[in-house]
């Protein structure tokens, strides 16, 4: 590891931890680009099975690359039925986030494990995972709404399958383009925590399951990827647009952070969070419910005023995907449906050049003490 100019201040702030070619972040420019392509070229014309594809081969696909890559991506997206007898188990008592952790751990049961560690067949993990993730997410929801769960429709593209099998309506295609862009928007983030997470689990040679289901477990937080649920959980207490400023106002009084705004490495604001504010502001038209948009754009003023801070990606996610009649607790694990092409980018990268990740500590503690028995204590 090598360190940067600036001071850490612990958080692993401004330290490089392995090389990596696969996401970009200038910071200062508010500028995030896949394997060189800026994100908004790539949100405008490629969806995210094409932009999958880039992030774990480098390049943009040829026609006949999507002509493999696509039906084998919608070929594995069913899930077993010892798989869908654990979820239907775990349904009525684990949250979404624990579940899809559990469940996605459990996905090596029907994998072969004689099959190795090559690229070839860790990629073929890649696909599995990446394609069976949505339909973990839908039986789920379902399962614990006393539904039965919806075999996938292989004619439907990765983001309108996830929301026919949410949902059981076929979506419009302006809903169905909003989600994929939402998860191509997501896709990949540098070494964000719960990627990081990947590639310190990657690095010890464990396997790709293992390495996603660690990711899983720590985009879950709301410092991380649970901020979206956390940001609309905060909409739905404010009681209308009027009582913004004082809610925010309380927020800051009481030193509590305001979940959807900061970011470690943005210096300006998120160029995802844009493109999202856009979404929101359009379903808010189409339902003919300005309310939400109304209260985030409130939110969203009043915080560069009163602290100088940006929102992030997650902020304008959270009234996007309520607008698509999504329940809130789900929003994380949309957000795992898209990153998991980042994660095992990345998983795949750190296999490819590998050395364990392992820092030190910076000692704080006692530096020698004698051992004390039992009965001389006080
Ligand atoms: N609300 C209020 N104050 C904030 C916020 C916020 N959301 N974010 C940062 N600050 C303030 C801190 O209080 C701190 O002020 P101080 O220096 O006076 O103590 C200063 O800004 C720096 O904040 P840190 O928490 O030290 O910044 P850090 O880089 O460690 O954290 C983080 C970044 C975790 C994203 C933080 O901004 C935060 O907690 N945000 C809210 C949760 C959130 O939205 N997370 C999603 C991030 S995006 C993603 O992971 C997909």
């Amino acid at each position: 590891m090598t360190e940067s100019k600036a001071a850490p201040r612990g958080g692993l702030e401004g330290v490089y931890a392995a090389d990596s070619a696969i996401g970009k972040i200038d910071g200062e420019l508010g500028e995030l680009r896949y394997c060189g392509y800026l994100l908004k070229d790539l949100a405008d014309h490629t969806d995210f099975v094409e932009t999958t594809w880039l992030l774990w081969n480098g390049e943009l696909p040829s026609q006949a690359d999507l002509d493999s890559f696509r039906p084998a991506m919608r070929q594995e997206r069913g899930l077993s039925k010892e798989i869908l007898a654990l979820i239907g188990q775990l349904a009525p008592a684990l949250t979404p986030m624990d579940c899809m952790r559990t469940v996605v751990s459990a996905l090596c049961f029907d994998d072969s494990p004689s099959a190795g560690d090559d690229r070839a067949t860790n990629l073929h993990r890649g696909v599995r995972i990446q394609a069976k993730i949505p339909t973990i997410v839908a039986a789920y929801a379902r399962l614990r709404e006393g539904k039965d769960p919806l075999e996938p429709r292989q004619d439907l593209s990765h983001a309108a399958n996830f929301l026919y099998m949410l949902t059981g309506q076929v979506p419009t295609d302006e809903e169905a383009r909003i989600l994929d862009v939402c998860l191509v928007l997501h896709a990949e983030h540098g070494f964000n925590a719960s990627t990081f997470a990947a590639r310190v689990t990657a690095a010890t040679l464990s396997d790709m399951y293992s390495a996603v289901t660690s990711a899983i477990g720590t985009l879950k937080g709301p410092l991380h990827g649970g901020a979206n649920t956390a940001v609309m959980e905060m909409l739905l207490e404010i009681d209308g647009v009027d009582e913004v400023e004082a809610h925010l106002d309380g927020l800051l009084a009481r030193n509590e952070k305001v979940m959807g705004f900061g970011h470690r490495v943005y210096k300006v604001v998120d160029p995802r969070a844009l493109v999202l504010k856009d979404f929101s502001q359009k379903l808010a038209a189409v339902k003919g419910e300005p309310k939400w948009f109304e209260m985030s754009e409130k939110l969203e003023t009043l915080m560069k005023m009163r602290k100088g801070i940006d929102m992030n990606v997650d902020f304008y996610s959270a009234s996007t995907y309520y607008y698509m009649g999504i329940s809130p607790d789900l929003f994380t694990c949309i957000f795992a449906i898209s990153r998991v092409s980042g994660w095992v980018a990345h998983i795949l990268e750190q296999f490819s050049n590998n050395r364990l990740i392992r820092p030190r500590a910076n000692w704080i503690g006692h530096d020698r003490r004698d051992y004390v028995p039992l009965d001389q204590r006080g």
